[in-house]
């Protein structure tokens, strides 16, 4: 029912269609209790007026001081008034009197109705019949009749029939005005859906801070403009993310190259010496690795913004790897005089072993950089439901509750100000979070005055 042909079939024909099929039901109920109490009515009506003929015909019969030919003669009299009555008596003695305007025909089968065999209703063609045994006595006698009265329907037919035809006329009318009412109400019922759809073509690129107002809709609307909102309010934020993207990429490209430019054109405004040149060639070789890595994180992300990243599902020891992931680090840490710890222990999971050590060494990486002097890294690792939990904390300074959400982006740092030579590109989380979301896990961060903290959790199974 919900589609007709290809097309969904609209609210306004749904409504008006199931209005008018329930009217017309209601309708066609109310027409026929109309029609068979009426014709209940008649019965009855019918039924008394031929009890009623048959009384006065019995009291006609019983007067003493008429002979039976006079009585006749008097009952024709009255008959000939009553058109739509026809009447059979016969008397004991085969004496018959009948409706002096009645046809052969009717009498004919007057005579032979029987109540027993004809119609348990007492209806022939167009009459209803009744018949009643008579006994009367006169002069000391018992004389007996048989009487069939018949009472003409027609008149009962041209009221039923105008009735039917009246109700018919009335029915349609009264559908085509409900249906002309219920367009009307749904066409202004729905108006507010055609302005809030109206509002929603009006948003463009350009304009995506537009927003609807939910109090101006009815209730029924006001869920739809509220999630719409709130997907104006997502779409927007990638919106404004990837214009924001293109630029960050520019610029984080424009420096390297700036500085390899400048660098090549000063080693070539005078001669230098074989030592001085591979100095140049040095520098250079560390810009072009941060190029290389750039490009290759950028590569590494939009694999994972094509859904492209597929991990290998390799049984992973996650404290070994983080062991391992340590000691590559021991000596920056004892650089820095940085300790590094970690506490507790968490089954094998599956997952991919390389994408998890990057993720991993990112982090272990910022915490390094972010740690005061003589402080301490912590690891803990921990069996949760279903998974593990791996929570990398880091004594420092708080991270503004501002910068937490926008944490994960691209190229996103919380002091821009700082010195690149100390700062990264700003990639690494937007890193570790799409490998975390590879294998179907989680990863959030806090931050309060004494530690950050990076929560991941990742399932036993990620397929
Ligand atoms: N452990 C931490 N403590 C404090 N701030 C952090 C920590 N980890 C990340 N941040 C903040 O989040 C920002 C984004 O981190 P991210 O790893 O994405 O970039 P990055 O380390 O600056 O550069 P990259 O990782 O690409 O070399 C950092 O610039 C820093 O401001
Ligand atoms: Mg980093």
């Amino acid at each position: 029912m919900n589609k007709l042909f290809s097309h969904p079939i609209s609210i306004s024909t749904r409504l008006i269609f199931l209005i008018s099929i329930t009217l017309s039901l209601a309708l066609l109920l109310f027409s026929w209790i109309m029609i068979n109490s009426v014709i209940l009515h008649f019965k009855q009506q019918d039924e008394y007026a031929l009890s009623q003929i048959s009384l006065t015909i019995r009291s006609f019969l019983s007067e003493n001081t008429n002979s039976q030919n006079e009585q006749f003669s008097r009952i024709r009299t009255i008959l000939n008034e009553h058109q739509n009555l026809v009447v059979y008596l016969i008397d004991q003695n085969g004496n018959v009197l009948t409706s002096p305007n009645a046809t052969i025909d009717i009498i004919s089968r007057l005579k032979n109705y029987d109540p027993t065999k004809d119609n348990a209703d007492q209806y022939l063609d167009n009459y209803r019949l009744a018949e009643s045994k008579i006994k009367v006595y006169r002069s000391n006698d018992i004389q007996q009749y048989r009487l069939v009265t018949a009472l003409s329907l027609n008149f009962h037919h041209d009221y039923l029939n105008a009735l039917i035809y009246k109700l018919i006329i009335s029915a349609i009318l009264l559908c085509l005005f409900t249906i002309a009412v219920v367009y009307f109400l749904v066409i202004k019922g729905l108006k507010p859906l055609k302005e809030v759809s109206d509002e929603i073509k009006n948003v463009t690129s350009e304009n995506l801070s537009i927003r609807l107002d939910p109090d101006s809709v009815p209730n029924e609307l006001k869920q739809l403009t509220i999630s719409f909102n709130q997907m104006l309010i997502k779409i927007e934020d990638v919106f404004v993310r990837q214009t924001n993207f293109s630029a960050d990429i520019a610029h984080e490209m424009r420096t390297p190259i700036t500085n390899l430019m400048t660098e090549t054109q000063i080693s070539l405004s005078k001669n230098r010496t074989k030592e001085e040149l591979a100095e140049v060639l040095y520098s250079n070789l560390e810009e072009y690795s941060r190029l290389s890595r750039m490009i290759s994180d950028m590569l590494f992300l939009a694999q994972a913004d094509n859904n492209m990243l597929t991990p290998d599902q390799k049984q992973v020891d996650i404290k070994a790897e983080i062991t391992f992931i340590l000691e590559y680090f021991e000596f920056l840490a004892e650089d820095n005089d940085i300790q590094l710890k970690m506490v507790g222990s968490a089954g094998l999971i599956f997952a991919d072993k390389e994408m998890l050590r990057r993720a991993i060494t990112n982090l272990i990486s910022n915490a390094i950089r972010y740690t005061p002097k003589g402080d301490s890294v912590s690891i803990n690792l921990t069996d949760v439901k279903n998974g593990i939990e791996i929570i990398i904390s880091n004594p420092g300074k708080k991270i503004p509750e501002e910068h937490l959400p926008k944490l994960f982006d691209r190229f996103y740092r919380v002091d821009k100000s700082r010195q690149r030579k100390n700062e990264g590109s700003g990639i690494g989380l937007a890193i570790v979070k799409s490998i975390i979301l590879a294998h179907k896990g989680s990863i959030f961060v806090t931050s309060d005055e004494y530690s950050t903290r990076f929560t991941i959790f990742l399932p036993y199974n990620y397929g």
